[in-house]
């Protein structure tokens, strides 16, 4: 019998202390330097070994100071490129961790102990997290370094997947003292990236205009991309790139750092003066402080690093596959999304079960699958000033209950899903009266409404005990196929009354803990619902939600110009199958703005396709048309949800967007091209496809021409039929030929 071997993804030189992580595509190597201090030493394209050429050159730095009780002046933490930087010792740059001790001081300097390997990747109890299904995928390597003066041990783990251009990484602090210590920060990873000049692209946004691609040269100081809000947040997704200036989408080097957190996250980026630049990423330390007591432990949220040569695209594929494979989970995590339609935009609070009836009996024979009932179905809300926290169904409203809603929906043959705000309370609801204490809020102070909403205490295990209560009480009755799981505000007066007064900078994280806890609990008890994420619109579209929820609604706004760019910007990271995408009317509800039915439907259809419009309202051609756009997306829905999938010309740079799926084996493929606004003379435009097999040929379906895969990426097509009027959308099929 012959057993192959799969070769070993890490090598620990336990004579020179170099830790190197490597599989066919990536190489990341830290290493043991003087002192014991853990420095960083290379994280790019794969290396087969590592001979000492990143040992850090020594020269004397005036101001900068050097370990204590050494005469060498040559060595100084303070440009020392390392993994996870101290405080208060002599580097001046933005520290990984802030620890005040007992005597108040808070000074922190880890040193390294001693290293262990593990199979697979170990599970980081009660966080979402990246995952392996066998233990052979990977390999974790967890590097312990100690401050002995105040008796904290650190782990970092760092995680190298086999087939993937990935390295995760995380920190976990263990006080071994007999006293308690407060964590005022804990960065998940820090890493210092040698001189060299660096872009960072970020996505920052607004409600209803979230992830707006960004890209700006990084100069000498710190850029901070954080979220104070509670949430990720519209303002400032948790992620940040790291990319050589000449890198584009499809070529160069470029470095991706994601957090899998939902809750307040902080970037930093220190160019220190000498060129060199520092990445921390983790919790934000904004209002942040961890009672760490004698013998407990923190563990922080996860980072996924991915390095791609073949510019964002490859990075952005190499995440897609990422979160699609191994952050989200069940049944669905590879399941044909169902095509929906939700009755917000089409009655907002106005329905009852004839109107619910009326968009069924319209929405069925066009072939959509599921109907969503939005906001508006429990306790007495009949617009967004009450009931949230009393999840029973409004008998007013509703008489014969969701069951008959869910009932007539299902006699459509289609899918029944329904909306939830869990983790909000209205003034005016049963709960707020029951349980004011419930709600987060500081003592003798007025409490911020936003959309006339408290927020719920989730760090209280009460609280999140009721929500699931209530929310099983009406799953367990209701076939509910989906749920859209909403959160319409951000956190203030982030205070719990239930805990001691002290313990308020653990608040924030605790609350995200607590939503991580009821999702969990509610996925785990109906696999067999699809959950959609939402935060009024795209608030939290987040990898921490990914590992509950396989799809999340990324803005409120539907014009599809809008969507162009949220669209473009999402796809950095998130993979399609994630992005919802609902075709809304003309005008616009939010912007006002009229466009086609043609640019609606196709930026729909690059996403997971929906429709957020009342389906007996349309009209004779457009109900046709739609028809026509459901039967297609079906036929196609694999390619596009599960396909690689290339941005080729951006809506931030150009008047024609362009962007493209093709499947896994190259036989086929789809072309997007949009044209926003039109001209009298309109110039003529070529777009170059990419992915496909340069040695096929491919047939176009609409015009039976045959292409060669090479001339469609070299030679590229013209933009036609050439249109003078805005808003032009085109949908291109390409298929190999046989
Ligand atoms: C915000 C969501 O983004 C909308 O789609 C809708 O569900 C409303 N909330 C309902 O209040």
């Amino acid at each position: 019998m012959s057993v192959t071997l799969k070769p070993n993804l890490i090598d620990v030189d336990e004579q020179q202390l170099i830790f190197h992580l490597h599989n066919e595509q990536i190489s990341y190597i830290l290493g043991v330097e003087t002192g014991n201090v853990l420095a960083h030493l290379y994280f790019g394209p794969r290396v087969r070994g590592y001979h000492g050429e990143r040992r850090y050159p020594r020269i004397d730095r005036g101001f900068s100071g050097n370990l204590p009780d050494t005469l060498d002046r040559t060595y100084s933490k303070d440009d020392l490129p390392q993994e996870y930087g101290g405080n208060n010792t002599g580097d001046y740059r933005q520290p990984a961790a802030i620890i005040k001790a007992a005597n108040g001081a808070r000074t922190v300097d880890f040193r390294y102990q001693d290293c262990r390997l593990e199979a697979g990747k170990p599970n980081l109890t009660g966080l979402p997290q990246t995952y392996v299904e066998d233990e052979d995928e990977a390999q974790t390597l967890i590097v312990t370094l100690v401050d002995d003066v105040i008796d904290i041990t650190l782990e970092l783990a760092y995680t190298i997947y086999r087939d993937r251009p990935v390295i995760t990484r995380s920190a976990r602090f263990i006080n071994q003292s007999e006293e308690m210590v407060d964590l005022e920060k804990a960065a998940s990873m820090q890493l210092d990236l040698p001189t060299q000049p660096l872009d960072a692209i970020s996505l920052p946004g607004s409600y209803a205009r979230e992830r707006q691609l960004t890209r700006q040269r990084l100069h000498r100081g710190v850029t901070q991309f954080e979220s104070r809000r509670g949430g990720s947040s519209h303002h400032m997704n948790p992620f940040v790139a790291l990319a050589e200036p000449q890198t584009t989408e499809f070529s160069g080097n470029v470095m991706g750092a994601l957090l899998i957190y939902s809750g307040n996250h902080q970037f930093s980026l220190e160019r220190d003066p000498i060129g060199q630049t520092r990445l921390t990423v983790g919790i934000n330390e904004y209002n942040f402080d961890w009672q760490l007591t004698a013998g407990q432990s923190f563990q922080t949220p996860e980072v996924a690093l991915v390095y791609s040569t073949d510019g964002l695209n490859g990075m952005s594929q190499a995440y897609h596959q990422l979160l699609r494979e191994r952050v989200a989970r069940g049944q669905y995590k590879n399941e044909l999304r169902p095509v929906l339609i939700n009755n917000w935009e089409a009655t907002y609070f106005d329905f009852d079960a004839d109107k619910i009836q009326s968009i069924l009996d319209a929405a069925s024979p066009l072939g959509i699958e599921m109907f969503v009932l939005d906001d508006g179905w429990f306790g007495h809300r009949n617009d967004d000033n009450s009931s949230l926290g009393d999840w029973s169904v409004n008998r007013k409203k509703l008489p014969a209950g969701l069951a008959d809603i869910s009932k007539r929906t299902h006699d459509k043959g289609m899918r029944f899903g329904l909306w939830f705000e869990p983790e909000n309370v209205s003034a005016d609801s049963t709960m707020f009266k029951e349980h004011p204490d419930w709600v987060l809020g500081v003592p003798n102070r007025g409490r911020t409404l936003s959309r006339n909403e408290y927020v719920l205490d989730f760090s209280q295990p009460a609280v999140v005990d009721n929500l699931f209560e209530q929310m099983t009480a009406v799953l367990d009755e209701v076939p509910i196929d989906y749920i859209k799981w909403d959160m319409n505000r951000n956190l203030t007066e982030v205070y719990s009354p239930h805990s001691v007064s002290d313990q308020e900078g653990e608040t924030s994280h605790r609350f995200i803990l607590g939503v991580y806890d009821l999702m969990e609990r509610l996925t785990k008890r109906y696999p067999q619902i699809l959950f959609e994420g939402c935060s009024g619109g795209g608030g939290r579209f987040d990898a921490g939600l990914m590992y509950y929820m396989p799809q999340s609604w990324p803005s409120d706004n539907n014009d599809p110009v809008e969507r162009l760019r949220i669209q473009y910007g999402t796809s950095l990271v998130y993979p399609i199958s994630a992005i919802t995408a609902h075709v809304g009317t003309s005008p616009d509800e939010l912007l006002g703005r009229s466009t086609t039915m043609a640019m609606r439907s196709a930026v729909a259809m690059s996403g997971t396709l929906g429709y957020e419009l009342d389906a007996a309202k349309l009209s004779a051609a457009d109900r046709e048309a739609v028809q026509q756009q459901v039967a297609f997306y079906k036929q196609h829905r694999r390619l596009i949800q599960y396909g690689t999938f290339y941005r080729l010309e951006s809506p931030f740079e150009s008047n024609t967007v362009a962007w493209m799926f093709v499947s896994p084996d190259q036989k086929e493929a789809l072309l997007y091209t949009f044209v926003i606004l039109g001209a009298v003379q309109p110039e003529p435009h070529i777009t170059k496809l990419a992915g496909l097999n340069p040695d096929q040929n491919y047939v176009e379906e609409a015009t039976t021409e045959v292409y060669g895969g090479d001339e469609l990426m070299q030679l590229g097509l013209y933009t036609t039929p050439v249109q003078t009027s805005d808003f032009m959308a085109q949908i291109r099929y390409f298929k190999v030929q046989d």
